[in-house]
């Protein structure tokens, strides 16, 4: 039951005037008692307004939308009944989600053969240059074998390639700067596990990548999140959670953004690094899709924006994972060097050292970087337009802006439907997890599908088509409501 939840912390308050301005897009101008609530409900959902989020009061509201008190306080009454709010005398309003509303994810339940994988947002890998670069790295490694073959750094040879791709890129780097990892996710967990300590905050994008926000619950960081649309990020509201949670960390994926693809404007990145540099801020910078760039040149590396000595404060996390293959396990941290230093430190307690051979194999592909990203990028443009294509045909209702980069659609069902959608989506061979895997707090996106474009043109065809063939025949009528759930009417 919504109303026996404990609420551990309310530490954040949303002010009558940016509420209004919020209201203003779901609920109309001088909203009735339902449509406000509604529209409330509706941006808690979408992950705009957060958890635990004090509302501002009845009378404040009232004013900043010129509508009654008690219509106001008629909302908040209809968000309480619906488990979406709790008030207590003296502590005001605030957010809530109600017990039901927590997703399950696909990964749960098993899958038959023939399976179509959405569920991962990964390419396969270059067959041609990968078998010339394994051929390659054999040859290296009878000359490395004369060595104990531990390099906790990475191998010297790739910690200069991978710094001397971001002095390229714009962001000057000596190879003490680069500790070589077992991918990105490696680097974001070694570097919170590092800088952050069990109860510390951490600002994240709300929607994020799943595996960071589960790292950074998993080391007991508590996550502060700040919401992406399509419309990007608000620098404003950036700076005031960074003001009033003050947290020890970010975490931001600025370059084509997963899930969303959006990609972060200069001026909002200069004005983040301000910010972060005020308030001694940590900021994790993962640069895992920086090049997957599709129509739009692949950004700067975020630091290289750094002017007052903030760069200090940037930890740069990147890849191979999305440029080549996945299963290298091949990625990076960029930072001072003290701090690399004290990061390895903290990567010998775990795993010793990377494989050499997939370091010889990574430095090998690293090489020839363009000439695989030249055939790679216009395949995943193609792939793309295809998958929105398919999903024009097979699903016209459903909408998405078509990102300049990345590896997938941000896709609104236009109905909370994402779990069960998903469920039913397994039985007619589609595993792909349901929008609310990306949110901060659980039980939003439910009307949100992440749908990666990784796969050849024809398969996405066919995904599209089980999903609408799901959709039809499966879907619990539940599930189907129309936009003004039953709780309002
Ligand atoms: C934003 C982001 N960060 C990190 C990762 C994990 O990358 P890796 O395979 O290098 O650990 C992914 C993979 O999907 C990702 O999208």
């Amino acid at each position: 039951m919504a109303g026996s939840q404990v609420v551990q912390s309310v530490d954040r308050m949303l002010g009558s005037r940016s509420l209004a301005t919020l209201l203003a897009a779901t609920a109309g101008e001088r909203p009735g008692y339902r449509a406000l609530a509604q529209g409330v409900r509706t941006l808690l959902l979408d992950g705009r307004i957060t958890l635990h989020t004090r509302l501002p009061a009845e009378r404040d509201l009232a004013g900043a939308l010129g509508v009654s008190r008690a219509t106001v306080t008629a909302a908040y009454d209809l968000l309480r009944e619906g488990g979406f709010a709790q008030s207590r005398r003296g502590s005001g309003t605030w957010t809530l989600l109600p017990e039901g509303q927590r997703p399950t994810s696909v990964a749960a339940f098993p899958a038959g053969d023939d399976v179509i994988d959405l569920a991962l947002a990964a390419p396969y890998a270059p067959q041609a240059e990968l078998a010339a670069a394994l051929r390659a790295a054999g040859g290296m490694l009878t000359e490395l074998a004369a060595s104990p073959g531990y390099h906790p750094y990475g191998i010297p040879e790739l910690r200069a390639a991978v710094a001397e791709r971001f002095t390229r890129r714009g962001l000057p780097t000596l190879p003490d700067q680069i500790l070589i990892t077992s991918g990105a996710q490696h680097a974001v967990s070694l570097t919170l596990g590092l800088l952050g300590k069990s109860g510390d905050r951490v600002l994240v994008e709300n929607p994020s990548y799943p595996n960071g926000l589960d790292a950074i619950r998993g080391a007991g960081l508590r996550t502060a999140p700040v919401p992406v649309t399509a419309d990007g990020w608000d620098s404003d509201l950036i700076e005031s959670t960074l003001r009033q949670t003050a947290p020890r960390l970010a975490y931001m994926i600025p370059d084509f953004h997963n899930p969303t693809g959006a990609v972060m404007p200069a001026e909002q990145r200069r004005r983040l690094l301000d910010a972060v540099r005020r308030t001694g801020t940590w900021l994790i910078i993962d640069e895992t899709l920086s090049d997957i760039a599709l129509d739009a040149a692949p950004p700067a590396p975020f630091a290289s924006l750094a002017q007052h000595g903030e760069a200090e404060q940037v930890v740069t996390v990147g890849s191979l994972s999305k440029t080549h293959w996945g299963g290298l396990r091949i990625g990076w941290v960029r930072a001072g060097s003290r701090l690399i230093t004290e990061l390895t430190q903290r990567r010998v307690t775990l795993d010793m050292a990377g494989s050499v051979l997939d370091q010889l194999v990574a430095l090998h592909l690293m090489k020839d970087m363009d000439t695989v990203l030249a055939e790679r990028l216009p395949r995943l443009r193609a792939q793309r337009d295809a998958l929105a294509a398919a999903l024009a045909r097979h699903l016209p209702e459903w909408r998405w802006e078509l990102p300049a980069g990345g590896l997938s659609l941000w896709v609104d069902l236009g109905r909370p439907m994402a779990t069960a959608l998903a469920r039913a989506a397994l039985d007619h061979g589609v595993r792909i997890e349901g929008g609310a895997r990306f949110g901060a707090d659980p039980g939003t996106y439910e009307h949100r599908l992440r749908i990666p474009f990784t796969l050849p043109a024809e398969v996405c065809e066919e995904a599209a088509r089980r999903l609408a063939t799901a959709l039809s025949t499966d879907l619990p009528a539940s599930a189907l409501a129309p936009r003004q759930p039953h709780w309002v009417a």
